[in-house]
């Protein structure tokens, strides 16, 4: 099959929603609601465990059936398959991108699991790794550290002090020291890895994970669990890159994280594109960037458990689609990832919502419920709602008044467990996908961190 590499500048759909779009410029949240009693009701997407109400995006039915359409124009069914089908869509790595296979378990998630249960004795893991090597992994370890039967510690920076607290009150016989590093070649994770072989002084255990076995072998790894080429850094969240938390949690619940993810990817697969949720959000943030013109976007969990989901969908998104060049390395005449920001509600409001409800910018948001607690529950509606419908009381002074119309979605978990974190993540790996697939560009390689890379080791190298 073919896949359309073509700009979506070009699709039929773009050129119409660019009109359609004049037309939302003086659009009101509050009018749309009252003009329409279903809206709050037609604008929810469902999937297993999952719901997005979308309704107070600035958007009608006509959009979403624009939107829908250009989804179409661009081949994205096609692509999808592509996708799931393991094809080198990675065009500049010539590989494929088959994160979702993970998720059914495996060969490598076999081996990972008998290794996570011959953890008696280890009280620590002292997890070294950086970028999806940490973030996904540190994510499913955070959010549901309550069940965990052993401490896991994280270190990511090339700061010391990073390494310093993992390893605070730890002992070495009592430790299990694991280098995460797909290629192990990253500076900051075995500058860490060395300096905690030293602390662990052939005490404890020393493991690592990556695709780089004979260089984990020649550090000095007891253990080496695989990591797959054809699984990106900050797509691995599901392989043996979060044998930590695996063993922390237990495999019941790291299978559980699994079957979450596979319920996504069975319904992003089989649910028509204007119901489909992953699909929808990635619609969503295509018109809220290039045709409403937002340049960021916020991401705001009502859930501790999920405060780092901010951290992980930052690497996810800005280093899948923060791009400039098309496939075939064309400049871009058109806006793609916005920058991706955000914390935990409702800490986040007594610092910058201020901006959010009153700033020169329009920043639409995610809010991530869970049912947390009913005042959970209120502060994010009543957040989403300030936004969407501000105060119109002409009887308040200027600094008062919240102008509202901003739009943001709500996206619910039924429950906050493994399961429904892992659709959760799955969900907006699809969306970074089928954004990917609508902006025409290679989602899964990630060239601009070479250079930084590069210059450092120089600059370290020559002293200045
Ligand atoms: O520098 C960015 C990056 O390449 C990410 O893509 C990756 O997740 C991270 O570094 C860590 O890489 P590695 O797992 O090879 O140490």
């Amino acid at each position: 099959m073919t896949l359309n590499t073509t700009p979506p500048t070009g699709c039929p759909a773009w050129a119409k929603l660019a009109v359609h779009a004049e037309g939302w410029r003086e659009a009101r949240l509050a009018d749309l609601f009252a003009g329409d009693a279903q809206r709050a009701a037609q604008f929810v997407a469902r999937a297993p465990g999952l719901a997005l109400d979308y309704s107070r995006q600035r958007c009608g039915a006509l959009t979403v059936r624009l939107l829908a359409q250009l989804a179409a124009e661009r081949g994205l069914e096609g692509w999808r398959d592509a996708l799931f089908a393991g094809a080198p869509i990675n065009v500049t790595e010539d590989r494929a991108a088959r994160h979702a296979e993970l998720r059914a378990g495996g060969a490598a998630g076999a081996e990972a699991k008998a290794l996570a249960r011959g953890m008696q004795g280890v009280r620590r893991i002292v997890h070294l790794g950086t970028g999806g090597s940490e973030l996904g992994p540190r994510l499913l370890y955070d959010a549901l550290r309550e069940q965990a039967r052993i401490e896991v510690r994280f270190a990511a920076n090339a700061d010391p002090l990073d390494l310093a607290r993992a390893l605070e009150g730890a002992e070495p016989a009592s430790t299990l020291v694991l280098a995460v590093s797909k290629t192990f070649t990253t500076a900051e994770t075995l500058a860490n890895a060395k300096a905690a072989k030293d602390w662990l002084g052939g005490k404890g255990r020393l493991y690592a994970v990556t695709a780089n076995e004979a260089a984990a072998r020649a550090f000095g790894a007891q253990q080496v669990l695989p990591l797959q080429d054809w699984v990106g850094g900050r797509f691995s969240v599901w392989s043996a890159a979060s044998f930590s938390a695996l063993a922390a949690l237990g495999e019941g619940a790291f299978d559980e994280f699994l079957a979450g993810g596979r319920d996504i990817d069975r319904h992003f697969r089989e649910a028509p594109l204007e119901r489909n949720l992953p699909v929808l959000l990635a619609l969503v943030g295509v018109w809220n960037v290039n045709f409403l013109g937002a340049a960021t976007h916020c991401v705001l969990p009502y859930a501790h458990a999920l405060r780092l989901l901010p951290a992980w969908l930052q690497q996810l998104e800005m280093e899948s689609n923060g791009k400039r060049v098309d496939r075939a390395g064309n400049a871009l005449e058109y806006a793609t990832a916005p920058v991706l920001w955000g914390a935990e509600g409702t800490p986040s409001q007594h610092s910058f919502h201020q901006l959010l409800h009153q700033g020169t910018q329009v920043v639409p948001a995610d809010f991530i419920v869970a049912g947390v607690s009913a005042q959970m529950e209120a502060n994010a509606e009543a957040q989403s709602r300030a936004l969407a419908f501000g105060t119109g009381d002409a009887a308040l002074p200027p600094h008062r008044r919240t102008p509202g119309n901003r739009p943001s979605s709500i996206l619910r978990l039924d429950r906050l467990d493994a399961r429904h974190l892992g659709s959760l993540l799955a969900a907006y790996e699809h969306k970074v996908f089928v954004q990917g697939v609508l902006w025409n560009i290679n989602s899964f390689d990630q060239w601009g961190v070479e250079l930084g890379k590069r210059l450092a080791d120089d600059i370290l190298r020559k002293g200045s």
